[in-house]
C-alpha cells in the first residue's frame, strides 16, 4: 500500500491502487465528501466515504480540524476541479476536534483574529501558503550564497556593541529584580553582571560578518535580529530575521549588483517552486484589492509584480537626485507629504520612498550616496566629505527592503568618525583592528527577510509573514 502525502497523491495516476494517508479534515459535506489537507500542499484531496457502511458515531467525529487516517482506492475524480479522489475503505479518527470550541472554521477569518490564534492560523490556506513560501525562500537564500562561494557565518545573538549606533537594543542581564549593583557615580555596574559588561540582543551581525569577509572573502549571516524601537507599523518587528552578505574587495557598485542579482534569484526560485501557493496568494490579493478604492488599487497582480521585478533593472539614483525629484514633486508642492522635503540632508520617510518607487519610477529603486549625518558610522566617506557610500533598495508596497554600504576601510577616517559620533573606541577595538591589519575595500548589505516574504506573498502586514510576531506589547506564544 502506498503511504503518501497529499501532494504526491494528487500528482499520481496510480488508479485502482490502495493508498494510505493521514491528515486533517478541512470540510465534510453531505455525509460523504471529506476534504483532507496534510500541509504538503495548499490543495486538499477529496475522500469519498460510503456513509451507509460508516457508523453514525464515526460520521459525527469527522469535523473540521480532526486528525484522521484514511485507507482507500485512488480513483479518477468525478467531481469538478480535481483529477483524483480516494474511495475510502477504512477510516480512523486519530484526534477529535470539537467544532463548538475550535476557532478555525471553514470560513473567512480576519487577520487580527488569526494573529490572536497564531498557534492555529498556519492551518488556514493563506497562512499555510505563506509559511511554505517562507520556508522555500529561506532555502533559496542559502542556495544562492552557497552556490556563489559565500560562507555562512553564525554571528552572536548577544553582543556588547551597538552595530547601528541607534541605541535601540534589548538589554541582556542576569541581575536580579531591583538588585543591580551601582557604581560610585550611581550607574549600573555591569562589570558585576554575567558577561562583565553591558550586553544586548544584536541589531545586526554586520560587524562580526566583516571579520569573516576579511578572511574568507565572502560571508553571509542569516539570523534573528532585535530592535527595541517602538514602531507600530506594518513593516516593523521587534524580532526579525536578517540576511547580511559581506564581501572583501567589492565596492558599492558591486554591492548594488549583488543585491539586485540576489533578490531576483530568490524571487525566481519562489516562482518556480511555490506555484500553487503563489497562485492562491495571487488570487487572495486580487480579491483584497477589489475592496479598495480604485485609485489605491495596484495595476499589477502579485505574480505580475514578481515577474516585473525579476525582468527589469532596478533604477539607481543618488540621494541628491532623489531629493530634487521629491522637492519638485506634486505631493510636496501640494503639501501632501506628512514630512515636507525642503532641503538636502533630511532623512527619507517611507512616504517619500514609496512615492519614488510607486509613482515616479514605477520600479524598484536603489538610492545611494546618502548624507553622512543620517547614516551609521561605518559607511565609507566620499571625497565630497559630506556623503557616504550607502545604498538602500526600495520596493513597491514595502519601502526599504535592503540597507547596505561600502565600509570605511581607512583606519584614520574611521577612528575620527567613531570619535565624532561619541562611540567609545575601546568598545570597537577589534573592528578597528580590521583596518590596521590588511585592510581592503569591502561592502555588504542587510535584507530584512520578513520584508522579502511580505513582497513575495503580497501580504500587507509584516506580522502575518513571521510565525509568531514580536511587536510592542505583544510576545504571546
Ligand atoms: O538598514 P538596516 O538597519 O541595516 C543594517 O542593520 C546594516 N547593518 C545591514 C548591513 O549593511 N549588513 O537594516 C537592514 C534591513 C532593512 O533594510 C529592513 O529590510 C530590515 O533590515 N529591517 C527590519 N525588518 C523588520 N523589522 C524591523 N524593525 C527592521 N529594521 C530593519
Ligand atoms: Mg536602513
Amino acid at each position: 500500500m502506498m503511504k503518501r502525502n497529499v501532494a504526491e497523491i494528487l500528482k499520481s495516476d496510480a488508479f485502482l491502487q490502495e493508498v494510505h494517508l493521514k491528515g486533517w479534515v478541512r470540510t465534510f459535506r453531505s455525509n460523504r465528501f471529506i476534504a483532507i489537507n496534510d500541509g504538503s500542499t495548499i490543495n486538499n484531496i477529496q475522500c469519498v466515504i460510503d456513509f451507509e457502511n460508516t457508523s453514525e458515531e464515526i460520521l459525527k467525529r469527522i469535523t473540521t480540524g480532526a486528525a484522521i487516517s484514511i485507507k482507500g482506492i485512488l480513483a479518477e475524480s468525478q467531481g469538478k476541479g480535481q483529477s483524483v479522489e480516494i474511495q475510502v475503505s477504512e477510516i480512523e479518527i486519530l484526534g477529535d476536534c470539537n467544532p463548538d470550541e475550535y476557532p478555525i472554521q471553514p470560513k473567512k477569518h480576519s487577520f487580527e483574529f488569526l494573529r490572536e490564534n497564531a498557534h492555529l492560523r498556519v492551518r488556514t490556506n493563506t497562512f499555510g501558503a505563506i509559511m511554505r513560501v517562507r520556508s522555500k525562500l529561506s532555502f533559496a537564500v542559502h542556495k544562492y550564497f552557497q552556490e556563489n562561494g559565500f560562507n555562512y557565518v553564525n554571528t552572536p545573538i548577544i553582543t556588547g556593541s551597538d552595530a547601528e549606533g541607534a541605541g535601540e537594543m534589548f538589554r541582556v542581564t542576569n541581575f536580579e529584580d531591583n538588585k543591580a549593583p551601582v557604581t560610585e557615580d550611581g550607574k549600573i555596574d555591569f562589570s558585576k553582571d554575567f558577561f562583565g559588561k553591558e550586553t544586548n540582543l544584536t541589531v545586526s551581525g554586520q560587524l562580526e560578518a566583516e571579520t569573516f569577509a576579511m578572511a574568507l572573502g565572502k560571508a553571509y549571516t542569516f539570523g534573528p535580529t532585535f530592535r527595541a524601537e517602538n514602531s507600530n507599523t506594518t513593516r516593523h518587528l521587534a524580532e526579525f530575521w536578517m540576511i547580511e552578505p559581506e564581501v572583501a574587495f567589492m565596492d558599492l557598485d558591486g554591492n548594488m549588483d549583488l543585491s539586485e542579482d540576489f533578490i531576483k534569484s530568490v524571487l525566481s526560485y519562489a516562482l518556480e517552486h511555490c506555484k500553487d501557493d503563489l497562485a492562491f496568494l495571487d488570487q487572495r490579493l486580487t480579491q483584497e484589492e477589489k475592496s479598495k478604492p480604485q485609485a489605491e488599487r495596484s495595476d499589477m497582480s502579485l505574480l505580475e509584480k514578481l515577474k516585473f521585478v525579476i525582468d527589469n533593472n532596478f533604477k539607481r539614483v543618488s540621494y541628491t537626485e532623489a531629493i530634487d525629484i521629491l522637492r519638485n514633486s506634486k505631493p510636496n508642492k501640494k503639501k501632501k507629504f506628512q514630512y515636507p522635503i525642503n532641503e538636502w540632508g533630511v532623512d527619507l520617510q517611507s512616504e517619500h520612498e514609496r512615492f519614488l518607487v510607486e509613482k515616479h519610477f514605477k520600479c524598484p529603486v536603489i538610492l545611494f550616496d546618502y548624507p553622512a549625518d543620517i547614516k551609521a558610522f561605518y559607511m565609507r566617506l566620499n571625497d565630497d566629505g559630506k556623503t557616504v557610500r550607502a545604498m538602500d533598495v526600495l520596493f513597491p508596497g514595502i519601502g526599504e527592503i535592503v540597507g547596505g554600504s561600502q565600509r570605511e576601510e581607512r583606519y584614520d577616517v574611521l577612528l575620527e568618525k567613531i570619535k565624532a559620533m561619541g562611540i567609545d573606541e575601546k568598545e570597537v577595538w577589534w573592528y578597528l583592528d580590521l583596518r590596521k591589519f590588511g585592510t581592503a575595500v569591502h561592502s555588504g548589505f542587510g535584507l530584512g527577510f520578513e520584508r522579502l516574504v511580505q513582497f513575495t506573498t503580497g501580504m500587507g502586514n509584516i506580522r502575518d509573514v513571521i510565525p509568531f510576531p514580536r511587536t510592542p506589547q505583544n510576545a504571546e506564544f
